[in-house]
């Protein structure tokens, strides 16, 4: 027989069995797995070769033997370097839904907005009225002379007539001092029955302090048909005032003097911080006041052209701002206007 090198018989299986088993576990990722994969069963191993020249049925055995061992090594391995990749990435990759929310970045949801108090004040004054069958009315800001004194009965030397009180822009044009004016404008556009409720802004030449700033809101109703009396003056405010406040509230009308209502009143709501006992928000007093009304002077009908002895009616102006504030227990008027977000969240 020629003598050839008898590869087969070079491969120890056993100590390559062992070699190989060695690499494998020391296999720590998949690629050094590969790694070792190709180098014990590649189509170039030691293995392959010497299978491909195997002569005898014994030697044969036991490199397939050495192949078997080492392939369910090789995927025993792998299987374990997948479970812990899987492992690693549910570590470092999870979302942690317990995170608070101003920690996800840009995806964070929103703070939701809510409506400055004055707005919430004015919307539920509209509701209000707009259940008690009135008309919401916008009106103008900047009016003339006319509307706002003249036709309201101011006389020539009143004092809100003087530039250091009133916004003049020009000897006829002001910036309106209260909401009245839309009274007029009202019964100019149309005959009774006119139930009607106009809330805006209004602007006075006041300097900035506690209780004073140039701009607040007024809402101002006016109810003129036939045969309307003071008691539906009354009852109206004593609805609205509940309606605002609460149910348990009173109301109480003093007389005063404003220049288009006669008789006119003020009407006052009771505290409803202490019931009435007397605190610092009703100045130890029990009463709150809370704006101006009155019968509808017959000089405004006879500035609308009407006969003064055809209808009655009255009328009334409050504070938007002082709802606002009497409701949420606000001090001082400028944080209406400041637009300082930690005090409108709270709202
Ligand atoms: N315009 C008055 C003010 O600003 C408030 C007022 C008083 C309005 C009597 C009215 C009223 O409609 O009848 O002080």
């Amino acid at each position: 027989m020629a003598d050839r090198p008898d590869t087969v018989a070079a491969v120890d299986s056993q100590a390559l069995t062992q070699e190989a088993l060695a690499a494998v576990a020391a296999a720590s990722t998949l690629s050094e797995l590969d790694d070792a994969r190709v180098k014990y069963l590649g189509r170039k191993s030691e293995l392959k070769l010497a299978l491909r020249d195997v002569r005898d049925r014994e030697t044969g055995m036991a490199l397939n033997a050495a192949r078997e061992a080492i392939e369910q090594a090789v995927a025993a391995r792998e299987a374990e370097l997948e479970r812990a990749e899987i492992d690693r990435k549910l570590q470092t990759e999870r979302v942690d839904v317990t995170l608070p929310a101003e920690l996800l970045g840009p995806l964070r949801p929103r703070r939701r907005g809510s409506l400055h108090p004055s707005t919430q004040a004015r919307r539920d004054v509209e509701d209000i009225f707009v259940g008690l069958g009135y008309e919401v009315v916008d009106d103008r800001e900047v009016e003339t002379v006319r509307y706002n004194f003249d036709a309201l009965g101011f006389p020539a030397w009143h004092p809100a007539r003087s530039p250091r009180a009133t916004l003049f822009l020009d000897d006829d044009t002001v910036l309106r001092t209260e909401t009245s004016p839309a009274q007029i404008h009202k019964m100019e556009a149309q005959r009774p029955p006119i139930y009607m409720v106009s809330i805006g802004r209004t602007y006075r030449r006041d300097t900035i302090d506690a209780t004073h700033y140039p701009i607040f809101h007024q809402f101002e109703g006016l109810a003129i048909d036939k045969g309307i009396t003071m008691a539906d003056l009354k009852g109206t405010l004593l609805y609205v005032m509940r309606a605002l406040f609460g149910e348990d509230i009173e109301a109480r009308f003093r007389t005063h003097y404003f220049p288009f209502t006669e008789p006119s009143m003020e009407p006052d709501v009771s505290c409803f911080v202490c019931g009435g006992s007397g605190c610092p928000t009703c100045k130890h007093s029990g009463w709150i006041e809370l704006g101006g009304s009155g019968m509808v002077d017959p000089y405004l009908y006879e500035f609308v052209g009407w006969d003064p002895d055809e209808y009655t009616g009255f009328a009334f102006g409050l504070g938007i701002e002082r709802t606002a504030q009497l409701r949420h227990k606000i001090d001082g008027l400028r944080p209406f206007w400041e637009n300082d977000l930690r005090f409108l969240r709270q709202f």
